[in-house]
This record gives C-alpha cells, structure tokens and sequence, in this order.
C-alpha cells in the first residue's frame, strides 16, 4: 500500500505492524505519524530497538523507555522493581501510542516482557495495558542479536504479544531511497533468494568505485565485526596531525558489576580524540541535545580539554563526561564515568540499520548472519555511492521462514487496505484521534471493543471453559466476540488446551 493508504490505517487507532523493503519510506512515515498526534496532543512513546536507529526519529531505545536495562527476561521481583521505578512508570502510563522501530532486531522474548512490563505499570489486562501499539521494521534485515550460551533468539512475530495484539499489516511497496534500478534490482533478488551470476559480477564490479566528492567528502565505512571496525578508526585517528587527547574511564563499586557496565555502556576505557575526528554518542542526554547514537565530528577543545562536537545536524555540544551506575534500593553499587563518545569513521552494519548515506564503503567477507548483505547494501541511493571490498555466501542470503511469513503479510496488507477501503467499514475521524478517545469512539461502532473483563466475568469464562462450553456458547452467553473469548482464554493461558 502507499504511505498515504498506511497513514489512514495508523489515525485509525488500530495496533499495527508498518513494514516494506529498506528504503520504502517506513520510518519517515512514522515521522509524519508522531508530528500528527503530537500535534493534537497526544503523548508518543517513540522507540527503535537500537539507540541509532531511534535518532532517526529523536527517540530513545525501547529498553531504556520500559525500564528494563539489558534484560530480556524477568522474575516477577524484577519486574515489579521496574515497575516500581516512578520516572519509567510515569512515562509508561503517560503514553497514548507507542512506536518501535527496526523491530526485525526486537527479539520475541524481549517484545513479551516489554509488554508485560507495560500491561502491569498500566495496571490492565489488555495488550499493552491499551496503548496504541506501531511496530515497524523488515523482517528480511537483520535478526535479533545473538548472546553467546544461549539459544537463537526468535524473530518478533513468533512473540505471544505479536499473536494477542490484533496488528493490522501495513506493506509499503514504493521505493523511496533507491532511484537507480540496477541496485534495485540487487537487492530485490537478495530479498527474492535470486541472485544470480549477474548479481553476483555486478557486485565485484563495486570494489573499484570511485566516489564522487561530497561536501564532507567523508564516506561510511561499514564491517560485520567490531575488532575492523576499531582497527579502521584507529587507523584514521593517525592520519590526523592533531593534538591527542587522552579520557581514562573511572572505574568504581563492585568489580563484577562494574565490568559489566564497562562492557555495557560502550564507551572505550581509554578513550583518544583528535581535532577533526569522527565520533558517535554513546548515551542519550535530552538536556545537552544529543542520544545514543548521534553522528559528529570533535570541531575543538574547551579549556577544561573537554571535546567540543558538532553535530551533523550543525549543533554544537560540549561532550563533559557521564556516569553509567547499577543501583539497588537508591544505593549505587557500581559506577563508571567517562566522555559519552566512540570514534565512528566506521562503524558495524547492525549500527547502520535504518540509515540512507550518500557514500558507504562495505566489507561483507566475513558476513555471520542472514539479512547483513541486504541491510548493507540497501543504505545507499545508488551504485555510484557503493564500494564493495568482498563478499561471502552468508552476505547474500536471507531468512527462509521469513520468506514464507512475507507472503502472508503482504496478503494481510491487501486484507487491511480492502478493510479501510470499504465504504460500510466505519471508520473513526482523524479529528477525534487521542488514543484514550479513539477507544470510545470504537466502542460506538463496536460496543464491546476493548471493554474491560470484571473479575465476575472472567470466572464464568473459566468455569463455562471447564465444564466444556464451546468458543461460541461461551461468547453468546457473555454477550462478546469469539475472537475476544479466544484472546482471553490464551491470556489465562487456557486456550493452547482447546481451540475449537
Ligand atoms: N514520502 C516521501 N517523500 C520524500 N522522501 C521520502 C518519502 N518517504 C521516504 N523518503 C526518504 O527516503 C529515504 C528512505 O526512507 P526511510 O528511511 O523512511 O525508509 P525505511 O523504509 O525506514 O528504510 P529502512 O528499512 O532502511 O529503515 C529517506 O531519505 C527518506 O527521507
Ligand atoms: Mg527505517
């Protein structure tokens, strides 16, 4: 559908999941979406699974917005401390909708205590205690991160939370970063699993491409692997016949807990910078204006010998150093200070997930995973502004199931697009969207939509389902939908037992 078609849907209220090829315009359109409802008042959550990728939309990463830390699983105590934390939980019951970016990266496990997180702090039974809810991302990029010693993590949609959401699909299909059909023609044959000898040829011949000059004359230089990227960076630090200046990390409070922070915050121990180095941020600070995730270059030094950076957007911050801390019950246990920057000349693929550059240089020879190929390539505009070191097989490749799954979304796009197309389909007015009133005005269309189950209701579900009540008995005696007394039996964790 087109970016207008999908807007429709998004001021409709309904949860949805926004997806379509790199470049097809995904999260500019949840750009526009955020400036409509902030414009009417509206509070957004606005969240992408990597803090790079939610600069795109100034927003901070999911993790940091629900309050869970690195976690990807929870006991109950923990997650009632998250849910005890005031400033998180302010902001999860402020929120009307909520967006997640790039959540092809969002793994299941950790999309289901996001959830969980957000259902108890809102104190309701309902998905995501009732916020809108916008997923947005592609699936043919990349996967969840891998942790070492642990099981492959599984993609989004296989997430209980994807299953009990009632996602309408949006599909972009217009291209919007890539207006030379040769690329286009690449990358939709990696997308398709076609690539063939011609694809292949047409790659190598993108390792001599010389780019034009930029006004920055700066191009990007992306690896699979951190180590080249550190080994770039440092290489041209040393082109720079500048000053060093030298930032130690301090280190304090528990040893263990302390590594983990120092592994953790990214920001290098021994931290070198020159006049005219690339730099990224590494922690988000509203205040100063900058996020996890911020591109610039060091302009000077003040004259405490603090980095002064500007910006890509032409802002210019002065970079004194954070503190990243592990607290217990209001006591810091551990805490490690240092300026909030890493040299970014180049930096990983993962971390160039969402971007458009002008001019990208792309090492692919030691591809580890499925999607990086596509995801690489499908950051520039055209085949001028790509250099091509090498490639392997895995660079190539994308996910099979994934295949499989895209043909169901791209039918459920058609389904939603009929759906919101049909004249008898009422649909609520773009003037009466706040998300808190959209529900009401559902409700005049749909009397039980989203209505609450009263704790009475709920255990005559559960005896009515016991004594062998089938979906529709049930649903004509408490006057609701099958669909609804499906989603509630699977939230009791009744339904997996009985699915008739
Ligand atoms: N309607 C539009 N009008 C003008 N420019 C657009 C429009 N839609 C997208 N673009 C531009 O096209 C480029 C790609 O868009 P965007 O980054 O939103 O794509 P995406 O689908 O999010 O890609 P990815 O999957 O890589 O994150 C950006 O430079 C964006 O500004
Ligand atoms: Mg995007």
């Amino acid at each position: 559908m087109t970016q207008e078609e999908a807007l429709k849907i998004l001021k409709s209220g309904h949860n949805v999941y926004l997806t379509g090829a790199a470049g097809s315009g995904k999260t500019y359109l949840l750009s526009k979406y955020i400036q409509y409802l902030k414009a009417r008042g509206v509070n957004v959550g606005v969240t992408a699974s990597t803090g790079i990728a939610a600069t795109h939309m100034e927003g901070i990463t999911i993790h940091s917005w629900a309050g869970i830390g690195i976690l990807n699983r929870a006991t109950d105590k923990e997650i009632l401390e998250m849910v005890s934390n005031k400033r998180v939980a302010r902001r999860i019951q402020k929120t009307q909708t909520l967006i997640i970016d790039e959540v092809s990266m969002l793994d299941a496990e950790r999309i289901d205590l996001i959830e969980k997180v957000t259902r108890l702090t809102r104190q309701s039974w309902e998905p995501f205690g009732r916020l809108q809810v916008v997923l947005c991302g592609d699936l043919f990029q990349l996967p969840p991160v891998a942790r070492a010693d642990e099981p492959l993590p599984k993609l989004v949609y296989k997430s209980a939370a994807w299953q009990n959401m009632n996602l309408k699909i949006c599909y972009l299909h217009e291209q919007y970063r890539q207006g030379d059909k040769e690329l286009l023609r690449i990358l939709n044959a990696i997308r398709e699993a076609k690539v063939d000898d011609t694809v292949v040829n047409r790659l190598r011949e993108c390792r001599n491409t010389a780019f034009a000059p930029s006004p920055s004359s700066r191009f990007v230089r992306l690896y699979s692997h951190n180590p080249d990227v550190d080994g770039e960076n440092q290489l041209e630090l040393k082109k720079l016949e500048e000053k060093e200046y030298e930032y130690i990390m301090e280190v304090n409070g528990i040893p263990a807990l302390a590594a983990a922070l120092k592994m953790g915050c990214l920001a290098p121990e021994k931290l070198v910078l020159k006049k005219g180095a690339a730099v990224m941020f590494v922690k988000n600070n509203f205040e100063k204006g900058y996020v996890n995730g911020s591109l610039g270059t060091v302009s000077s030094f003040n004259e405490a010998g603090i980095p002064v950076i500007t910006l890509l957007n032409g802002n210019e911050i002065s970079a004194e150093p954070a503190t990243w801390s592990v607290e217990e019950s209001g006591k810091t246990l551990a805490q490690v200070k240092q300026v909030p920057l890493r040299l970014a000349w180049a930096i990983t693929v993962h971390k160039s997930q969402g971007m458009t550059l002008d001019a990208v240089q792309v090492d692919l020879s030691k591809s580890f995973v499925r999607g990086m190929g596509y995801v690489a390539l499908s950051r520039v505009r055209s085949l001028e502004g790509l250099r091509v070191l090498g490639f392997n097989a895995m660079a190539l490749k994308v996910d099979e199931e994934t295949q499989e799954f895209d043909q169901e979304l791209k039918k459920l796009s058609e389904e939603a697009l009929h759906e919101f197309k049909t004249p008898s389909k009422p649909l609520i007015k773009e003037e009466d969207i706040t998300a808190g009133y959209c529900v009401e005005k559902t409700r005049e269309i749909q009397p039980y939509s989203h209505k609450k189950w009263t704790g009475d209701e709920e255990s005559s579900l559960i005896s009515g389902f016991r004594d062998g009540q089938s979906i529709n008995q049930l649903a004509e005696r408490l006057g609701r939908k099958a669909g609804e007394i499906r989603s509630r039996l699977r939230r009791l964790g009744l339904a997996e037992k009985r699915v008739d």
